[in-house]
């Protein structure tokens, strides 16, 4: 069976673009990874919810339209997270909707990863 696509496009801190077809059903971080964007240390800990390298900040209109709220365990790790703001969400843990057909998020600077220094 076919899987459906929407476009979703990346900003990060330094303003360049990235543009991606996304999968109905991946999450943010397999959209991430599947385009070959790249971001430095996005998605350390590989969807597992150790880390917050993941951060990514929604319209609030974007966010309001989230299927899913966030869990308690993606608060915590959010509250980790650099920059955090009120429409904040771990890419890891969103998955792409049919709805997100030209979704803007932004990637925040500066990464830290709640594993501390490697
Ligand atoms: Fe680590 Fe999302 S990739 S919490």
């Amino acid at each position: 069976q076919k899987k459906e696509t929407v476009s979703v496009h990346f900003t990060d801190s330094e303003g360049n673009q990235y543009s991606a077809n996304a999968k109905v059903g991946d999450n943010l971080l397999d959209v991430i990874i599947e385009n070959d964007i790249e971001i430095d240390g996005f998605g350390a800990c590989e969807g597992t919810l150790a880390c917050s390298t993941c951060h990514l900040i929604f319209k609030q209109a974007d966010y309001d339209k989230l299927p899913e709220t966030p869990t308690d365990e993606e608060l915590d790790m959010l509250d980790l997270a650099y920059g955090l703001t009120d429409t904040s969400r771990l890419g890891c843990q969103v998955i792409v909707t049919k709805d997100m057909e030209g979704l803007q998020v932004s990637v925040p600077a500066g990464v830290s990863d709640a594993r501390g220094p490697s």
